[in-house]
């Protein structure tokens, strides 16, 4: 039995519906909800729909009770994730399961990222936990540009404070890819990988090819952290999540997303998508 958390989440359904089209039979697939109305479309292709919040341990406990294998999907509340994580290991661990996969942060354990210190915790509670375990640190997601992208095309400019910091991003599909392929390997190998696309880019090059694609001047405008911050808040976005963003931007600038690497690609079996596809689809929409 697979088990994959946060399954109605975006990564998470591609994880599920990746599990499928591999052949993994569906009723052997556990997907984990908060919300089971949300999974009424898995339910109906065969895949077990479990109820439990990441804050409740009974739920939890009852969800994982047979699986072999869980995909531990981060949470999104920043503040309550190590505890909340917690409590799915520990449900984990009462199963009995032969592999805890969990999506980290890129260099969780060596990094500026303001996100970092709790996946980097989560990481150390699965290395007490004694449960054998593959750490996928997921570098950006494409995706995450994807508003930056049709702005750029609309106003011809990018704003940022990454300076030349460069982005290892891949798709959500390419990193449910990979998750896919560690949750079906015959023979997983515990350890951490640092999974990202396979060409990053900086935030001038991102300009460069929404330029391309839309056939416009597109420029990127490097700003200071605090005039970054100024900028998103005087575009209506609130002030903390400007400063999170700026600071963000900060360590991108330091090197935080330039996990070069090819071991996604290696991993799924295929490229990495690239910015320029990614961009073009973007702008299709
Ligand atoms: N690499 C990146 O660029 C990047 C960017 C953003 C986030 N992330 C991290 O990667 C994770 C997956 O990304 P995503 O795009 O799939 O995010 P997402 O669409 O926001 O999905 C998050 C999932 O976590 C579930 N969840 C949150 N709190 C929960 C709780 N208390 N109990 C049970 N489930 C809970 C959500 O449930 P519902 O479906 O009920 O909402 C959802 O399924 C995120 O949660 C975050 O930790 C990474």
């Amino acid at each position: 039995m697979i088990a994959v958390t946060g399954a109605t989440g975006q990564l998470g359904r591609l994880v599920v519906t990746g599990l499928l089209e591999a052949g993994v039979p569906a009723g052997e697939v556990v997907a984990v909800v908060r919300d089971p109305q949300k999974a009424s479309d898995l339910a109906d292709r065969g895949v077990q729909v479990r109820q439990a919040d990441y804050s409740d341990p009974a739920a939890l406990q009852a969800a994982l009770r047979d699986a072999d294998r869980v995909l531990l999907i981060s949470g999104s509340e920043v503040g309550r994730r190590v505890a909340q994580h917690g409590n799915v290991l520990r449900a984990a661990q009462s199963a009995g399961v032969e592999l805890l996969v969990y999506t980290s942060a890129p260099r969780a354990d060596d990094t500026s990222l303001p996100l970092a210190p709790e996946h980097l915790a989560t990481e150390r509670l699965l290395g007490d936990s004694g449960i054998p375990a593959v750490v996928l640190r997921n570098n950006w997601y494409l995706e995450n540009y994807d508003q930056a992208i049709g702005q750029a095309a609309a106003t011809g400019e990018v704003i940022g404070s990454a300076g030349n910091g460069r982005i290892a991003a891949a798709s959500r599909a390419d990193f449910a890819a990979g998750a896919v392929a560690v949750l079906t390997v015959d023979q997983p190998q515990p350890g951490v990988l640092e999974l990202g696309g396979d060409s990053a880019f900086t935030l001038a090059e991102l300009a460069s090819v929404v330029a391309e694609q839309s056939g416009r001047k597109v420029t990127y405008r490097d700003l200071s952290a605090e005039e970054h911050a100024r900028a998103l808040a005087a575009h209506g976005v609130p002030e903390d999540v400007a400063g999170f963003v700026a600071a963000i931007d900060r360590s991108i600038g330091q090197g935080a997303l330039d996990t070069g690497s090819s071991a996604l690609s290696t991993l799924i079996g295929r490229p990495t998508t690239t910015l320029a596809n990614h961009v073009r689809d973007v702008l299709a929409r």
